[in-house]
């Protein structure tokens, strides 16, 4: 073997690696994002062996001050990134042997790259899915904003896409913001739950140092040292977690991206975005186009493709560490990068929609949208349910026929269907009349919406 073989491994070999090898297998074009949590655990871990006596007082300091060189010249973009080391740990393990010299060598005691990997992962994501949680509590904030400033803004409801009673668009936010509130419990668990250092497993089994794990990990913030280390080096349950939770979290974001790509279609033109989120059209001069939803609603898509490629990278593994793990960082990394991104957009956007309440109004009155009401009515007035379903109905279809809203039919046309309409009903014909008579809890009422506004706040406090 040459002597400039850069290989860390090169004793055993007869040849170089393949040039075409060398680069297929190397990683650090994508892990050396890893850096940081790299240096992080390369500093525990150095701690620790001073702690059980491995290494010196010198050389820690020693190892120290290379890590804290290292970390600055990635900082400052003067680092040299080698694909012949592979990946980030090989490179950064070069570099401290370079600056500090045989100290250097001895950083990699009782470790191996495999429990390495899994604890920068761990300990990246960990940092990163606060800032997905942070994501979408300035969503959240912004929504319980808005809904409070158009609590009294009526929207018509719709089921299968049809208009079917009129709501509060503040309650409508608030529905998103429920779906957002789960999203953050999810990636709440997550970090929870991967919160353990693979450390100490080297390549699978332990090692025969005596390491002090509790050690590294009460320096590192993980709960504990993982309790096996064949599963600790081969788990990657977390990555797929956090990509299952993200990619539910970008589901609901496509679907309110749907209806805010449809709100501001000329047809519905219930809402108009911000200029600055959206853009024109080269050919024709009139459009302003919803770009960013429309790109959210995309990228959803490809979140979900990244869970499941996480999944099948994972499917039928053996154990314990196998190559194929280097794979599960790109959809990782793709999946970080297009939530945070995605959630700071709706952040900034949605709440500074304008809302045109003139025409959700009138679109929420030609849609019949008060005949539950109506119905409710007569049942209050002693008829039953399924009666007054039937008669409504065919006030509907009167209604229709005239094309006039149930509100613009005299008394007398309605007393035609039931004897029991008295001139009260035209209370409950009214949108406004229909939304505050829902005022349970979770109900559309604007006063039950700004109750619930300030609960919310109140929640995400805690
Ligand atoms: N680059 C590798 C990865 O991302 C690091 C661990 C490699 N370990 C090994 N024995 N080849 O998974």
């Amino acid at each position: 073997m040459s002597k400039d073989d850069s290989r860390m491994w090169g004793g055993r070999f007869n040849e170089p690696t393949d040039e075409f090898v060398q680069a297929f297998t190397a990683s650090v074009g994508f892990d050396q994002r890893l850096a940081q949590a790299d240096i992080e655990g390369s500093r525990a871990h150095a701690m620790m062996l001073k702690h059980i006596g491995v290494l010196n007082s010198d050389e820690l300091t020693s190892i120290k001050y290379g890590l804290q060189q290292i970390r600055e010249e990635i900082e400052a973009g003067k680092f040299t990134w080698s694909v012949a080391l592979e990946d980030v740990h090989m490179n950064i393990e070069a570099r401290l042997t370079e600056l500090i010299g045989d100290a250097g060598k001895k950083l990699h005691t009782g470790r191996s790259r495999n429990d390495q990997i899994a604890t920068d992962i761990r300990l990246y994501l960990r940092e990163q899915i606060t800032v997905c949680m942070a994501g979408i509590r300035s969503f959240q904030n912004g929504l319980l904003d808005l809904a409070e400033r158009e609590a009294e803004t009526i929207l018509p409801g719709f089921t299968h896409l049809q208009v079917a009673q009129p709501v509060s668009f503040g309650h409508h936010m608030l529905a998103w913001f429920e779906m957002l509130e789960r999203d953050h419990g999810r990636l709440g668990d997550c970090a929870a739950r991967m919160n353990q250092m693979p450390l100490g497993a080297a390549a699978l089994a332990g090692t025969s140092y005596e390491l002090d794990r509790e050690f590294t990990a009460e320096i590192l913030g993980f709960d504990i040292p993982c309790r096996n280390s064949i599963d600790a080096v081969s788990d990657r349950d977390f990555a797929i977690e956090f990509c299952a939770a993200a990619a539910i979290c970008m589901t609901h974001l496509s679907r309110m991206a749907e209806e805010l790509v449809l709100w501001s279609s000329a047809q519905f033109d219930f809402i108009r975005l911000p200029d600055r989120y959206c853009t024109g059209s080269s050919i024709m001069p009139q459009k302003k186009n919803p770009d960013v939803p429309e790109l959210v609603r995309g990228k959803a898509g490809r979140v979900s493709g990244n869970l499941i490629n996480l999944l099948m990278l994972m499917k039928a593994q053996p154990l314990s560490y196998n190559k194929d793990n280097q794979e599960d960082k790109e959809p990782l990394f793709d999946t970080l990068d297009t939530l945070i991104n995605s959630l700071l957009a709706f952040s900034d956007m949605v709440p500074a929609l304008n809302v045109n309440k003139e025409k959700m109004y009138q679109s929420a009155q030609q849609g019949y949208a008060t005949a539950t009401d109506l119905a409710d009515y007569l049942v209050k007035k002693g008829t039953a349910f399924r009666d007054a379903h039937e008669v409504v109905g065919q006030a509907v279809a009167f209604a229709i026929e005239q094309n006039k809203d149930l509100s613009a039919c005299t008394l007398e046309e309605l007393k035609k269907f039931d004897a029991r309409v008295e001139e009260d009903v035209f209370e409950v014909l009214t949108l406004e009349g229909s939304l505050n008579a829902r005022n349970i809890t979770g109900g559309t009422a604007p006063e039950q919406v700004l109750f619930q506004v300030n609960a919310a706040r109140t929640r995400i406090k805690n």
